[in-house]
C-alpha cells in the first residue's frame, strides 16, 4: 500500500525499459526463476523467459521458418504459445504441449501471418494466469515486404517501441500477490516509466498483458492513429482519442510528435469511462484496486529532438489484408457465455460447458470458413479469443464495428447483453493437437472458461459429413484415442485400410469414450462407432 501511494505521488520516472529485439534463425527461451528490483531496494521473485522479468521481442519474418526453443527451468510444467500465429496444432503450445521441468521444446513453423504484433506466453492449463503473472511472456513482430514498403516507423527502440501493460499487485516483501488486479502499471516491466521520442511520427505496439484489467487509452490534445489490429494492418489509418485494450489484444498506433520537441504527454487509461461490466471499472461486487473505476497514468512521453531519417506524416492507406466474406460460410456457430461471477475465480462457461482436456468440442474441415456469434449473457465483459487464426468482425450487436476495429483480430472484448459475430477461416491443421478458444482474462481461463477444436485435412481422411461432428482425439493417435461424437456408441470396431477387422468392443451408448490401440499396427485405420441405429465412421492415422 505504502509503495503504491509514494509512487503515484512523488510520480518518480524511471525510463521504460525496451526489451532486446532478437532476429535470429533459432531462438532459445529459457524459462526460469529470477528476482527482479521494479521498485529500489525491494526484491520481488520472478520468472522470465531469458531475462529477470519478460522476455525478449522475437522478430520473425513472413516466409521464412522459425525454430524457436523453449527450455524449461522452473521446477513445474509449462509450455509456450506463439499467441495470435497461424501454426499447425501441433506447434501452438496449448495446454497439450506440456514441456517438463528441465526438458526443451522446440517450435518449429513457416511464419505465414502478416507483419504486426504477436506475443508468446505460457498455456499451461491452470497454471497460466501464475506463470504470465510472474512474467513470462514477450512480443513477436512479424515484418514483411508488403508493411517494408510503407513510410512507417519501424527502427525498434528508435521510433517503434513495444509497450506491454501489465498491473500488478506488489505485497509488502516485494512479491508479486496472484491477484485479478494490482494497484502498480508497469510497462515492459517499468513501472512510473517514461519514454522519450524523437519529435516525428513514433509507433507504439501496446499489449494488454494484464490478468483481467481492461484499458481505456488516451492522450490529452493528441489523436492516436491505429495501424494494425491484431493481426495485420488496417487498410488505413483510424484516428482515435480512446483506444480500448482489453487482455491478450494488441495494437500499433502512430502519434504524430511532429514539431513537439521539449512537450511531455501522459498516456493514460480512462478507468472512470468503463461501465461497470467491464473488469477495471469500478463495481463494488469485484475485487477492489485503487486503480480501478479511475484515471490512471500508463506512460509519459518526453518529446526530444527528432532523428535524421524521420517519418514526418501520418500515411493516408495502408494494407488490403484479404479476409474471409460470409458468402464464404459454411456453417454458422452459435457460442453463448454464461455465469454470474466475479473477475476472479469466476465461474462461466460457453454453451453450458467447461474445459475438459479430454473432449473436443468443435471440428472444422481445414480451409474452410465458418461464421461464430459469441453471445455474452453473463454478468461481465469477456475477451475471447481464438488459438491459430485471425478473425474478422463483421458485427457488434447487428452494427458493424468501428473503423479501428476491422482488420484482422484473434481476440475481441464481448461486453454483457453483447453479440458478435465474426467470421474466421481455418486454414491450419490441429495435427493431432487442439487448438484452444477461450476468454483472455486469465483467472477465467485457467477457471476453464476455455474449449478446444480440432482442424481436419479431408485429405487424410473424414468421411462424415462436415456438419457430423466425429471427433477423435488425439489425431495422429500413438496408445490410445478418445472418441466424443453426437450419438451414443454401443459398439466400436477398428478395421485398416484394407477392411479387416482389427478390433471390435462393446461399449455402454455413452457417446464419448477411448479406444485402446496398443497391439494395432501403425498406419490409416478406419474407425466405426455405431449406436443409437446410426453408424458413423471416420479415419484415423495411427503412429
Ligand atoms: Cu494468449 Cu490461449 O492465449
Ligand atoms: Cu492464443
Ligand atoms: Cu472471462
Amino acid at each position: 500500500m505504502l509503495l503504491v501511494a509514494a509512487s503515484s505521488i512523488c510520480a518518480a520516472q524511471n525510463p521504460l525499459a525496451i526489451p532486446p529485439a532478437l532476429d535470429l534463425d533459432t531462438f532459445d527461451l529459457v524459462v526460469d526463476e529470477h528476482t527482479h528490483e521494479f521498485y529500489p531496494g525491494l526484491v520481488t521473485n520472478t520468472y522470465g523467459a531469458s531475462a529477470e522479468y519478460l522476455g525478449p521481442t522475437l522478430i520473425l519474418h513472413r516466409g521464412d521458418t522459425t525454430r524457436i526453443r523453449v527450455h524449461n527451468q522452473l521446477d513445474q510444467i509449462t509450455s509456450m504459445h506463439w499467441h495470435g500465429m497461424h501454426v499447425p496444432g501441433d506447434m501452438d503450445g496449448g495446454p497439450q504441449r506440456i514441456i517438463d521441468p528441465g526438458d526443451t521444446w522446440m517450435a518449429e513453423y513457416l511464419v505465414k501471418n502478416p507483419a504486426a504484433t504477436y506475443w508468446y506466453h505460457p498455456h499451461p492449463h491452470q497454471l497460466t494466469a501464475e506463470q504470465a503473472n510472474f512474467g513470462v511472456a514477450g512480443l513477436i513482430i512479424v515484418r514483411d515486404d508488403d508493411e517494408a514498403q510503407l513510410p512507417l516507423p519501424r527502427t525498434y527502440g528508435v521510433d517503434d517501441f513495444p509497450v506491454v501493460i501489465q498491473d500488478r499487485k506488489f505485497e509488502a516483501n516485494g512479491d508479486f500477490a496472484f491477484y485479478p488486479f494490482g494497484d502498480s502499471v508497469l510497462v515492459n516491466g517499468t513501472p512510473d516509466a517514461f519514454l522519450e521520442c524523437p519529435a516525428q511520427v513514433v509507433r507504439l505496439r501496446l499489449l494488454n498483458g494484464s490478468n483481467a484489467r481492461i484499458y481505456a487509452l488516451g492522450i490529452d490534445g493528441q489523436s492516436m492513429h491505429v495501424i494494425t489490429n491484431d493481426g495485420g494492418l488496417l487498410p488505413e489509418p483510424a484516428a482515435v482519442d480512446r483506444l480500448w485494450l482489453s487482455n491478450g489484444e494488441r495494437t500499433e498506433v502512430l502519434l504524430d510528435l511532429t514539431g513537439m520537441e521539449g512537450d511531455s504527454l501522459l498516456l493514460v487509461s480512462h478507468g472512470e469511462e468503463l461501465p461497470s461490466t467491464v473488469p477495471g471499472s469500478s463495481n463494488l461486487v469485484w475485487e477492489s484496486s485503487s486503480l480501478n473505476g479511475v484515471a490512471f497514468p500508463v506512460l509519459r512521453i518526453r518529446v526530444v529532438a527528432p532523428t535524421a531519417e524521420a517519418v514526418t506524416g501520418i500515411p493516408a492507406t495502408l494494407l488490403d489484408i484479404p479476409m474471409p466474406v460470409e458468402a464464404e460460410s459454411i456453417r454458422t456457430r452459435t457460442k453463448t457465455i454464461t455465469g454470474m461471477g466475479m473477475v476472479g475465480m469466476g465461474m462461466f462457461m460457453i454453451n453450458g460447458l467447461m474445459f475438459d482436456m479430454d473432449v473436443v468440442n468443435d471440428t472444422m474441415q481445414l480451409g474452410t470458413v465458418e461464421v461464430w456469434n459469441i453471445v455474452n449473457n453473463s454478468n461481465m465483459a469477456h475477451p475471447m479469443h481464438i488459438h491459430g487464426v485471425s478473425f474478422t468482425v463483421l458485427e457488434r450487436n447487428g452494427q458493424a464495428p468501428p473503423a479501428w476495429e476491422q482488420g484482422p483480430k484473434d481476440v475481441v472484448l464481448v461486453d454483457r447483453f453483447e453479440t458478435v459475430k465474426l467470421i474466421t477461416r481455418y486454414g491450419e491443421p490441429s495435427n493431432g493437437y487442439p487448438y484452444m478458444y477461450h476468454c483472455h482474462n486469465l483467472m477465467h481461463e485457467d477457471n476453464m472458461m476455455m474449449l478446444q477444436y480440432i482442424v481436419l485435412d479431408p485429405s487424410m481422411g473424414i468421411i462424415a459429413e462436415p456438419e457430423e461432428p466425429v471427433i477423435l482425439f488425439p489425431s495422429p493417435a500413438i496408445g490410445s484415442v478418445r472418441y466424443d461424437i453426437g450419438h451414443g456408441v454401443d459398439r466400436v470396431v477398428v478395421r485398416d485400410a484394407r477392411g479387416r477387422t482389427l478390433l471390435e468392443s462393446p461399449r455402454t451408448g455413452t457417446t464419448s469414450g477411448v479406444i485402446e490401440l496398443d497391439g494395432i499396427p501403425a498406419g490409416m485405420l478406419v474407425v466405426e462407432l455405431s449406436g443409437d441405429g446410426r453408424s458413423t465412421r471416420t479415419r484415423l492415422m495411427k503412429q
